[in-house]
């Protein structure tokens, strides 16, 4: 037996525009979707799917019903076996409940007994608010001063609870419900001398409910702000509270998220419940914590747009511009409207009109990486190791966009606020996309070595991996460019009268090579340092004061490696390069080839090591299922691969494998 929990996920995450559309092809046709119908013969198209009700309907043949009816009817199979095909599209581990024992048995009905006793508390904290005298006088004329309206209360099922050390406890005893259970929930606890006493004492009660509505547990305000004492004490976590899955006001805001499409994120309760009295229903909080993965998650099953709503004080929207990683990676469409200063959602919507409030939503709503980009931009100022490391931390999120024409709006706009060409914004984009897929690839690495056939002429075995070889191949780039990135080099131009010969300073060939296949470091060391190079390099004139930029270096890491290169050289490595180099003299005449061969074999066999790299991904691609179209895109990558490896190899007349 499928657990309920289980059910109860398959069945909110299920959209079933999505799921039909997997059977049959669909048309938007406005706020809905249409379709030959499957359930008979259908010319014209006359099945309706309502991702709104979450059904679909034929108006011939009259079958309809949600996204389970839909893949039990297609498929001829049972309810169960439908639900185990939803849970595999949708990613939703099956909890199993084959004949529960009787523990499970006894934890559901401690589950079961939980809720009726939230639900209880609920009822008795509303009782207090409105029949009490306590409750009218202190409780209810608070919440009107804040300007809720009676039936926004009641939606929301805000309560009170009274002063006094134990009135909840005493009424739920005689009530019958088990001391135990008051505990787990939270509502009572145990003092020091052995007493029970109420948790909520002179509090104003928001109760916090699941995704079905069911009240899970209770944030309470308190109604004297002067006081030392938390503005809120909140339900522990319990059976049934996991404050990391829950977000506030969502079984209220569900629908109108399906319907309007988007989501507005907020802080706090009283956000929440402001905005909803003010006619945007699609709203929920995080209740002051940074979004969890299973917030987004819930998030994500009902819409892929997500604003966020900004307090208006700029230090609180740094901090919050930087706390949505997560988010980010989430692949939903992220914007914000910040507020005015001074203002919070609950204080904004207020003083606001309903006809005012929305209007200002509608006409605020900011693109998230741009209102980053912006806010931040003028936070570095002109400072150039602020602003490179503001560009590389919003290329980052820019790289994690899966949409490239998406990207390519964003890059033009932030080439514009970081007054830099959209191709070096670009250079670096592709750079980071390139090493993100680079990363998915090397986690993908699970599928078994296969052997990887070389045509090459002659090999020598080195008993080095494949990753030392990398790595030493970009150490050794990354001090050619310390040391001799300014230096000139000749290279060969092909031109239709023949092979002829220019110079090219050496940071500006590798950047060129670099750039045109989209090549990235493996090491992130040596990536920042190359990222950075070509950053600042073009306002220094000499190589010693490169040395000396990163040689001070702010981050320890880069500093660490310059001196370790610089000060106390690598015997091996200074004897190779500093030979050829270091001589300007020597440079000049006969080992001006030797250098350029240097520099060229170098480029060559770190170009070599990261083709193979790939070719071995490429064939373990192979083994994996897939279409005929996808096979063929990889052979013909395959191709181009090993005719580049062979290319190089000739270059360098030599072939060093594992
Ligand atoms: N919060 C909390 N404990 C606190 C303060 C805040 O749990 N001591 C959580 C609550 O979920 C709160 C949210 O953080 O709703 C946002 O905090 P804040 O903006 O201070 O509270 P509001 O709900 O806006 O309350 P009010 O407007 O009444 O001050
Ligand atoms: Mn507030």
């Amino acid at each position: 037996m499928i657990s309920q929990k289980t059910i109860d996920e398959i069945l909110l995450v299920s959209k079933i525009e999505e799921v039909v559309s997997d059977f049959i092809s669909l048309k938007k046709r406005g706020q809905n979707w249409v379709g030959l119908c499957p359930f008979h013969e259908d010319r014209n198209p006359s099945m309706y799917v309502s991702p709104r009700l979450g059904i679909y309907k034929c108006f011939v043949c009259n079958a309809g019903g949600n996204a389970v009816n839909f893949v039990m009817n297609h498929e001829h199979i049972s309810y169960p076996e439908a639900l185990t095909l939803l849970a595999k599209k949708y990613h939703i581990p099956i909890e199993e409940e084959l004949p529960k024992t009787p523990e499970e048995i006894e934890a559901q009905s401690v589950r079961d007994s939980l809720y009726t006793l939230n639900l209880f508390a609920e009822n008795y904290f509303i009782d207090q608010l409105f029949k009490t005298e306590e409750g009218q006088n202190i409780a209810l004329s608070y919440l009107k001063e804040r300007g809720l309206n009676e039936a926004t209360i009641k939606k929301f099922k805000i309560g009170y609870s009274p002063e006094g050390w134990d009135p909840f406890y005493t009424h739920a005893i005689k009530n019958g419900f088990k001391l135990d259970h008051l505990l787990q929930t939270g509502l009572v606890k145990k003092s020091d001398s052995g007493k029970y006493f109420d948790f909520f004492r002179g509090r104003i009660m928001f109760p916090i409910h699941s995704t079905i509505g069911k009240t899970i547990g209770f944030g309470g305000r308190i109604l004297k702000t002067e006081e030392k004492i938390a503005k809120y004490f909140n339900s522990p976590e319990s059976e049934i509270y996991h404050k990391s899955d829950v977000l506030y006001g969502f079984h209220l805001a569900r629908k109108a998220i399906r319907s309007l499409d988007n989501v507005y994120i907020v802080e706090g309760y009283t956000d929440v419940i402001s905005m909803n009295a003010s006619g945007v229903e699609n709203v929920v909080a995080s209740s002051g914590t940074a979004l969890t993965q299973n917030q987004i998650k819930l998030i994500a099953s009902q819409t892929n747009n997500i604003t966020i709503l900004f307090d208006g004080d700029p230090a609180g929207i740094k901090a919050s511009l930087r706390g949505i990683d997560l988010l980010l990676d989430s692949n939903l469409n992220i914007h914000v409207v910040p507020l005015p200063d001074g203002e919070d959602p609950d204080s904004f919507a207020r003083k606001t009109g309903d006809q005012e409030l929305q209007e200002y939503l509608k006409n605020n709503t900011l693109n998230f990486i741009l209102f980053k980009t912006k806010v931040l931009s003028e936070d570095a100022g002109s400072d150039p190791i602020k602003k490179a490391a503001l560009v590389n931390e919003i290329i980052g999120d820019i790289a994690k966009i899966f949409d490239p024409i998406v990207r390519s709006m964003y890059i033009k706009e932030c080439a514009q606020i970081f007054q830099l060409s959209e191709e070096t914004l670009n250079v670096q984009l592709r750079k980071r996309v390139w090493k993100n897929i680079n990363q998915n690839k090397t986690e993908k690495r699970e599928v078994e070595e296969l052997p990887v056939e070389h045509h090459h002429q002659s090999t020598i075995q080195t008993g080095i991996t494949d990753v030392d070889l990398i790595e030493n191949n970009e150490r050794l780039i990354i001090l050619l460019l310390l040391k001799y990135g300014m230096y000139e080099v000749d290279v060969e131009i092909d031109d239709p009268k023949g092979v002829s010969y220019d110079k090219c300073r050496i940071d500006q060939l590798l950047f060129d090579e670099f750039h045109d296949q989209q090549i990235c470091f493996s090491n992130p060391l040596f990536q920042k340092i190359y990222e950075e190079y070509a950053f600042v390099a073009p306002n220094i004139d000499s190589q010693e004061k490169i040395i000396l930029y990163f040689t001070n270096h702010s981050d320890e890491a880069i500093n660490h490696f310059v001196a370790q290169n610089f000060v106390k050289e690598d015997p091996e490595y200074s004897k190779y390069w500093n030979l050829r180099f270091d001589t300007s003299t020597r440079y000049a005449d006969n080992n001006i080839h030797k250098l350029n061969n240097d520099v060229e074999s170098t480029i060559h066999m770190f170009k070599l090591r990261l083709l193979e790299k790939y070719q071995s991904f490429l064939v373990k691609e192979l083994k994996v299922e897939m279409t005929d179209e996808h096979i063929d895109k990889i052979l013909d990558k395959l191709d181009q691969v090993n005719s580049r490896i062979e290319e190089i190899s000739s270059r360098l007349k030599i072939v060093i494998t594992k």
